[in-house]
């Protein structure tokens, strides 16, 4: 590993003070985000512990490493307005704090989704389903409520989160079928209302497979009709063998053609084995834990992390290659210990499919991803 760091005097770099038996050791630790900052922004997801400053270290690792935050759950529907007449700021008022404080380019996740959204959005007091009409008036008062209260401050926004299907029809949710097809560019239009200097974002998974051409068509139409959208959000939650190379280069080919800019908005790659075969991110997957599931409960063997590493410097090569087009990589949590794999699509599994280990110290694919930029 050192020969990695002996190259980039020329980047800023982190002093690290570990263990190792009674000596103290002092490393240097490279800077991703300043290794990174002729390429892309470098971000990561921040959970609600980093955000209210219970978990000092990991959001000082954090402010070390990245340039970019997206709050992974604080700015949910379920979380930021979880009834009618309520809305919930003190985590996300010091998300932002500390986007100010720090400098650092904040993304607002996510404005529309059909999941961790409570019911109360789509019934009237009777539990029945409401109109066309109110639920446009919902959106649009906790768009301009949440939008507004962080104009100028939360720089670019998910409006939308996973709107199509894997063969690109349109996703069956409250939100399609109570508004109609049109909802999603209602959304955009709000996002734009309410902080028109906002970057707005398309953002799903499985963008590498059918559903590119139902993406295209989306901001196609949009620029036809003047309704703002700036960037794609492929989430990538991968894995060891998907998505092939070629098909993720296919894809980043497409979305570059219609000149919004790219990101890839939530980085893991799973090493432990998938219960089935889908190679989405279907939140409400639950399968019962069961020993061949997991693998590595109390390390990962260094075989393995040679793999993690290799496979992770395959697809930042690949965006690499695509820098003109890929504005931000931001990886989903900032260590293997908080990541969300570790409980879903199987909960209560030990998984490792960031950059820092459980000890926030850096794996081989952090050194591996330095390394690429010379
Ligand atoms: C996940 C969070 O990481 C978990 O903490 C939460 O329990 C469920 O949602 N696609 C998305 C993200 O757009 O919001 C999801 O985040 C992961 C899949």
């Amino acid at each position: 590993m050192k020969q990695y760091i002996s190259i980039l005097t020329a980047f800023s770099i982190f002093m690290i003070v570990g263990c190792q038996g009674n000596n103290l050791v002092t490393t240097e630790l490279p800077v991703l985000k300043d290794v990174y900052k002729n390429s892309f922004m470098i971000g990561t997801a921040l959970n609600g512990r980093q955000i209210s400053g219970h978990d000092a270290k990991t959001l000082n690792l954090a402010l070390q490493q990245f340039n970019t935050f997206t709050a992974e759950n604080v700015l949910k529907w379920e979380r930021v307005h979880p009834e009618f007449e309520e809305y919930k700021f003190d985590l996300p008022d010091r998300f932002v704090e500390l986007g100010i404080k720090n400098n650092i380019f904040l993304v607002g996740h996510t404005l529309l989704w059909h999941n961790q959204t409570p019911d109360w959005v789509f019934e009237d007091a009777e539990g029945n389903p409401v109109t066309r009409d109110v639920l446009l008036q919902r959106l649009k008062d906790h768009i301009f409520t949440v939008v507004g209260r962080y104009k100028g401050n939360i720089k670019g926004w998910d409006v939308v989160n996973e709107a199509f299907e894997d063969d690109g029809s349109m996703r069956k949710t409250k939100w399609s079928t109570i508004i109609g097809e049109d909802y999603i560019e209602k959304a955009f239009q709000f996002a734009h209302e309410a902080d028109p200097e906002a970057e707005l974002y398309y953002n799903d998974f499985n963008m590498w497979k059918g559903k590119k051409q139902a993406v295209v068509n989306l901001v196609e139409n949009f620029q036809v009709k003047g309704i703002p959208i700036h960037g794609i959000g492929m989430q990538g939650h991968w894995g060891l063998d998907y998505p092939p190379m070629d098909e993720l280069e296919t894809a980043l080919q497409t979305y570059a053609a219609t000149g919004l800019k790219i990101m890839i908005t939530e980085l893991d790659i799973r090493v432990l084995p998938n219960p089935d075969s889908d190679t989405g991110a279907d939140i409400t997957k639950d399968f019962a834990l069961q020993a061949k599931l997991n693998p590595y409960p109390d390390a990962l063997p260094d075989s393995m992390q040679t793999v993690l590493a290799d496979r992770y410097a395959g697809f930042f090569k690949l965006l690499l290659k695509y820098k003109n087009s890929v504005s931000r990589v931001t990886f989903w949590g900032v260590h293997d210990g908080m990541s969300w794999c570790n409980h879903w699509p199987v909960r209560g599994r030990t998984d490792y499919p960031l950059i820092f280990d459980r000890n926030l110290q850096p794996k081989p694919a952090f050194y591996k991803i330095i390394s690429l930029i010379e």
